[in-house]
């Protein structure tokens, strides 16, 4: 099939690799010619595991290529995906203005049927409203698509091909089973729906996620107040196929590009219907609590100044596998010690770069290995579930001066650490 996808951010970037390797036709567009200059010569803008070979390997057997211009991209192509940014606006609801250029963009150049898919999470209503706003610039015949994205960034290659479900959203039954017909090979449930289904569906999914989070993290500071272990009500709770096991790892709570905005988005939408959304609101309060119940674990132990010490820090990326600071609370957690006057050694995989710029270099030493953070250091914070944080060699670990570590993602064995006589602080284990 002859896709065109517009963007090449996580979405677009991944989405037409993927497409390509399943044997498309695909050309990638963005506006931003450094972006494709770089893509073209096997740098990636992102770091995501394998999709710089997945990139270099469809370019070279011809199934890929990149275009900074939109009416080159669409020409050939049966459907075309919008993967741009729907950034959170001010007022805390879904900046739709990338949606609306590209779809006037379309609409100008188009010049035969089209299959126009929005990929970009958008509130509900938005497909409909962009139909409308399209169709008020052409005369030419397109159907619209809503497919929403479910990867995750560090695994997103994985999650296109082996996803729980493909949502495809259309009132046009045709062209909802020409989009079908990408996605039939992956033998996943294919949700077909109308529009605002898969719209909501979009939201709906993160914003129950990101819930699940809030709610273990609840849970996690009634295991601290009563000496239950959260690990084990996670593990306990989650073998009821109801419930399921995941996202119920307590943490200093969410961040990302996605759940933050996406469920503000959801709330925000909700109060337009006129709808006030209870579940939400503590969901979001819950989350922006949780890095000061972490800090407070600290303070309890220091008081409310850090002057003269040195923290060790592991993780600032939003989570594992990705180089990704947006809204990252690890970010978050070391400004705030930066604030009660610590200094910060600080490593990250993959992260370092998009920090430095964010944090800047006044009290911060950005270190090249895990191992070097503990030079010097008085205790230990781990702000990013890294796997390779779970395993650091003891010699290390008692070279923090005050002998405490505060594992923000509840990733070390606490029996271990209590035998080396370090205090261990975690998020609802004793
Ligand atoms: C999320 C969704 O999981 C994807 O399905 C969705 O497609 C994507 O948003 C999106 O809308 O584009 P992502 O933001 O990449 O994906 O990251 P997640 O793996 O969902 O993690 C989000 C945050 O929750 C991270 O900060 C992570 O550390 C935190 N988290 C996750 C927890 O604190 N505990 C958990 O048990 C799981």
């Amino acid at each position: 099939m002859k896709i065109c996808v517009i963007g090449t951010g996580y979405v677009g970037l991944v989405g037409s690799a993927v497409f390509a390797d399943w044997g498309n036709q695909v050309i990638g567009v963005d506006n931003n010619p450094d972006k494709i200059k770089m893509i073209e010569s096997g740098n990636m803008p992102i770091f995501e595991p394998g999709l710089k070979e997945l990139v270099a390997k469809n370019i070279n057997n011809g199934n890929l290529k990149f275009t900074n211009s939109l009416p080159e991209g669409i020409s050939e192509a049966e459907i075309i995906f919008i993967c741009v940014g729907t950034p959170m606006s001010d007022g805390g609801s879904a900046d739709l203005k990338y949606i609306y250029q590209v779809a006037e963009e379309i609409a100008l150049n188009m010049e035969s049927p089209k299959i126009i898919s929005i990929k970009s999470t958008v509130p509900v209503g938005t497909n409909r409203k962009v139909r409308e706003f399209i169709k008020s610039k052409t005369s030419i015949e397109f159907a619209s698509v809503s497919v929403p994205e479910f990867l995750r960034e560090g695994s997103s290659i994985e999650d296109m091909n082996k996803t729980d479900r493909t949502v495809i959203g259309s009132n046009d039954s045709e062209a909802l089973e020409k989009v079908s017909q990408l996605f039939n090979h992956l033998n996943s449930p294919i949700v077909k729906c109308d529009l605002e289904s898969a719209e909501l569906i979009k939201y709906a999914s993160n914003s129950f996620l990101a819930t699940k989070i809030s709610f273990i993290n609840e849970i996690a500071q009634i295991c601290d107040l009563s000496g239950a272990d959260v690990t084990k009500v996670a593990y306990g709770m989650g073998l009821d196929s109801r419930i399921g096991p995941k996202f119920l790892n307590a943490s200093i709570g969410y961040g990302g590009s996605c759940f933050p905005k996406d469920v503000l988005a959801l709330y925000k939408a909700s109060e337009d219907f006129g709808y006030h959304f209870n579940i939400l609101e503590s969901v979001m309060k819950t989350n922006k609590n949780q890095k000061y119940y972490f800090l407070n674990k600290i303070k309890s132990i220091y008081g409310n100044s850090l002057e003269g010490k040195k923290v060790a820090a592991l993780g600032l990326a939003f989570k594992n596998d990705t180089d990704d600071i947006r809204e990252s609370v690890a970010i978050e957690v070391i400004k705030l010690l930066k604030e009660l006057g610590a200094e910060v050694n600080v490593f990250d995989p993959e992260a370092m770069p998009n920090s430095q710029k964010v944090l800047g270099d006044e009290n911060i030493n950005y270190l090249n290995s895990k191992e070097e953070v503990f030079n010097d250091s008085d205790f230990l914070v781990i702000l990013t579930e890294w796997k390779e944080f779970k395993d650091i060699s003891n010699e290390y670990l008692l070279k923090l001066r005050d002998r405490n570590i505060f594992d923000g993602r509840n990733l070390l064995e606490s029996s271990k650490i209590k035998e080396l006589g370090i205090n261990y602080y975690s998020i609802g284990r004793k």
